[in-house]
């Protein structure tokens, strides 16, 4: 059965700021939205891609992508209701990988290793340990510290089987909004894995983030 990305770019970018959403600026002259796009229509398992857009993006998004091929829908006011839109507008699919387009560097390898852990589990997300100590600062004053052992920094492609997956985005229902899929995964009971993540694949959050990764990106190809 089929394998579809859904890239979720409905975001506003509240926490970079400028004119543009983050997801259609450039990083070393290609927006974006479309180096998400081309990681995923570019690796053999995957047969097709859907990007989830905010109200009015089509035109934005379809010069942004130039000659890429992609489907399209709009999102909602969350990234779990754009996550679900999208499910819905996909409709069916065997396997489906959600990733964030504010994650433009995305390696192949990443997408063998989801694809492989989905075999015999219901989903399957790229994670990198923690390296810094980590503590309690709420108001700027030190409180306990929290052991890093066994803790993870979450990444996406999230790989999931896609019935159990969109089941699982119908049933949601708890408190707290979500910020990944896995979460409303195992909130319906299932089994996910963790695979090793990449560096490559931190997401652009604050404006700083562009310029480290054109840096990143210049020490790769020299
Ligand atoms: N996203 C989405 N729909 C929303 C909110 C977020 O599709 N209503 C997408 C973003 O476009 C992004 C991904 O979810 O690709 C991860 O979200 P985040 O990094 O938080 O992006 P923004 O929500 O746009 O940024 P901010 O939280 O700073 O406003
Ligand atoms: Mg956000």
């Amino acid at each position: 059965n089929r394998t579809v990305a859904l890239i979720v770019a409905a975001g506003s970018g509240s926490r970079m700021g400028g004119g543009i959403p983050k997801q259609y600026r450039k990083v070393a002259g290609v927006p974006v939205i479309a180096r998400a796009v081309d990681a995923l229509a570019s690796h053999p398992a995957i047969d097709a891609v859907h990007v989830v857009i905010g109200a009015g993006q089509e035109a934005q998004l379809s010069e942004a992508l130039g000659e890429r091929v992609a489907t399209s829908s709009s999102g909602g006011a969350t990234r779990r209701e754009s996550v679900r839109a999208g499910l819905e507008a996909i409709g069916d699919a065997g396997r489906v990988l959600i990733h964030d387009a504010a994650r433009p560097f995305l390696p192949p390898a990443v997408i063998d290793r989801l694809l492989a852990a989905l075999e015999d589990k219901a989903g399957a997300i790229p994670t990198l340990s923690m390296v810094d100590t980590l503590v309690r600062a709420d108001g700027g004053v030190l409180g306990d510290n929290v052991p890093r052992e066994g803790l993870a920094r979450v990444q996406t492609p999230q790989a999931f089987r896609f019935d159990t997956i969109l089941a699982a985005h119908r049933d949601w229902s708890g408190d707290a909004e979500p910020t990944d899929d896995a979460q409303v995964a195992r909130a319906a009971g299932h089994t996910v894995l963790a695979v090793p993540g990449d560096i490559m694949l931190e997401k652009l959050t604050h404006e700083a983030d562009f310029a480290a990764a054109e840096a990143r990106l210049g020490a790769i190809m020299t």
